[in-house]
């Protein structure tokens, strides 16, 4: 049994492993994932050699946004199981040495919430409107949306609400989904029940906290202000902690107050931010003031560029010094398409009107793709920092971009026809088994439709199977657990730019071969490389790790 300490800093190099959990394992044959699932692949995350989970949410939920529309931040969706089951998963994490961080999801909650219905229910100007952002239309019978910011889900942020009285009534924000109106976080009542809502999970004995949309929650409201923009097109945002939308001075005071919270546990609970900020704000959100650490998705939009990986890994690296953080590493994640079948993509200058027109004859590049995405993964391993592995990705698995339409779920694909973009393909429950029932996910089916192709990639094929993902991705977890060492690297410069190394303080050293030839390995002892060598050399699109 690995051994948890009470140690303050266990996140700051973790390995978190990401479950989407109705995606994850089904005991109950529902089609959907659930806790008891997770429960019963204990030992398959213990084997794989992860430090921790997040889970995205578990919460009860009408599903509007995949969970991230939540209707009560203290329950478990009963789909999903009970608070018992969350303990027993809480406790047997614990005791198999791993920990567990939980999603809050701040900004909003689902419209199924019960203040929402109160506030639904209660008049224009009363004390349960004012807990979300509730405005008058203009026009002359108010049928005019109260300003032009749209949401992240379609071209409005606001949706109208008809009145008790049955009348036409007020508009309401919501910066995502109609389903997920936003929280008013000028009003003390919504700080003070997110305050509860985090002892809660803390007394229950949860580790930590990704908080979804970070950077939003605070917004200019005064003297009858709106934001009038786009709300998706973050080129706009300003840099010095003022914009109206995100981003702003303000929103860091919850988070101190947060932070107050966390430090009373032993250990402290850690918190990571998904903040989408610039790359000079994200020191605020990763304080230790503050939620501690803070995601940077830099590395999903590098692609296969030496350069852009050098210069992302020098800001991420500078920026920690800075603020006293770690940094963060991340491939993929519930938002993205998977990076084995991005990195094998076909160049495209759009890749929104690309999916469109060709996302059921896409011409993806497998074996490419999951070779670039394992050198990348093992590049990202050895940096300093926290890597988070999104669940399926050690299987080497591939998007399913071959949803049909009607079996879509994203409110994204659906509402917003500019992006088209569907996050269901990465969504789409693990296969386990080769064959059987939904590839053993459970008895029951499958909420999302598993292409016939998905027991190629599922565990049953790749467990003990020399050469597999899997077996990869449990070789360098674990020797990367070996290996882990103060948070510094230092580069190590090639005539060929292609080529990407560095090395820690312990002599641990990684090399990256971005070319298209063979290149000869530095001196040091092999100690794994993502393909095997090509006459002693390090393969084109591997990565190879060494002792010096
Ligand atoms: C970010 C989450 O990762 C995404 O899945 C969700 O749709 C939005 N936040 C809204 O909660």
């Amino acid at each position: 049994m690995r051994f948890l300490a009470g140690d303050a800093n266990w996140w700051r190099q973790a390995v978190i492993y990401q479950i989407y959990p109705r995606s994850f394992a089904d005991s109950n044959g529902d089609g959907i994932g659930d806790v008891q699932g997770i429960i019963s692949r204990i030992d398959y995350l213990k084997k794989l050699g992860v430090d921790a989970v997040w889970l995205s949410p578990h919460y009860p939920s009408a599903l509007a946004d995949g969970g991230y529309d939540v209707d009560d931040y203290r329950d478990v969706d009963p789909r999903l199981g009970t608070l018992a089951d969350f303990d027993e998963l809480i406790a047997k994490l614990h005791e198999n040495g791993m920990r567990i961080i939980i999603d809050i999801v701040p900004n909003h909650s689902g419209s199924g919430h019960q203040w929402f219905k109160d506030a639904l229910a209660a008049g224009p100007g009363s004390p349960e409107r004012d807990r979300y952002i509730f405005r008058d239309g203009k026009g002359e019978n108010g049928e005019i949306r109260p300003s032009e910011l749209s949401s992240h889900f379609g071209p409005t942020a606001w949706t109208r609400i008809t009145e008790p009285d049955g009348t036409p009534g007020q508009w309401y924000m919501h910066l995502f989904a109609s389903e997920q109106p936003d929280w008013n976080w000028d009003n003390p009542e919504v700080r003070a029940d997110f305050e509860k809502t985090i002892r809660f999970w803390c007394d229950r004995g949860v580790d930590g906290f990704r908080i979804d949309v970070a950077h939003a929650l605070v917004k200019d409201l005064k003297n009858g202000h709106l934001p009038e923009r786009n709300s998706y097109d973050l080129s706009v945002m300003k840099d010095d902690g003022t914009d109206d939308l995100f981003d702003r001075d303000e929103v860091h005071e919850i988070y101190a107050s947060w932070r107050k919270i966390f430090n009373e546990y032993n250990p402290p609970r850690m918190a990571v931010a998904e903040a989408w900020v610039h790359a000079n704000r994200r020191p605020p959100s990763a304080s230790a003031n503050g939620l501690g650490q803070s995601f940077s998705f830099d590395m999903l939009g590098a692609g296969w560029d030496p350069r852009k990986v050098r210069n992302i890994a020098n800001i991420n690296m500078k920026a920690t010094v800075e603020n006293g953080s770690s940094t963060t590493w991340v491939l993929s994640n519930h938002d993205v398409i998977r990076h084995a079948t991005r990195f094998g993509l076909p160049e495209v200058s759009n890749f929104g009107a690309w999916y469109k027109d060709n996302r059921f004859n896409p011409g993806v590049d497998e074996k490419l793709g999951l070779t670039r995405g394992k050198a990348m993964t093992m590049l990202l391993l050895a940096l300093p920092g926290s890597t988070y592995l999104y669940q399926g990705e050690e299987l080497g698995l591939q998007e399913a971009l071959e949803i049909p339409a009607e079996d879509m779920q994203d409110p994204q694909f659906f509402r917003n026809p500019d992006l088209g973009l569907s996050r269901d393909g990465c969504r789409v429950p693990l296969p386990w088994t080769r064959t059987g029932s939904s590839f053993g996910f459970g008895s029951g089916g499958s909420h999302l439709p598993q292409p016939k192709w998905f027991g190629d990639w599922s565990v049953e094929a790749e467990d003990g199977v020399a050469g597999s993902t899997l077996e990869f991705y449990r070789e360098v977890l674990a020797l990367r657990r070996k290996l882990q060492t103060t948070e510094t690297f230092k580069w190590v410069w090639h005539f060929n730019k292609q080529i990407v190394h560095f090395a820690r303080p312990n002599g641990w050293q990684s090399v990256t071969n971005f070319s298209q030839k063979p290149v000869k390995l530095p001196k040091g002892k092999l100690l794994a490389s993502s393909e095997p060598l090509v006459s002693g050399k390090l393969a084109p699109n591997a990565t190879a790790w060494l002792q010096a």
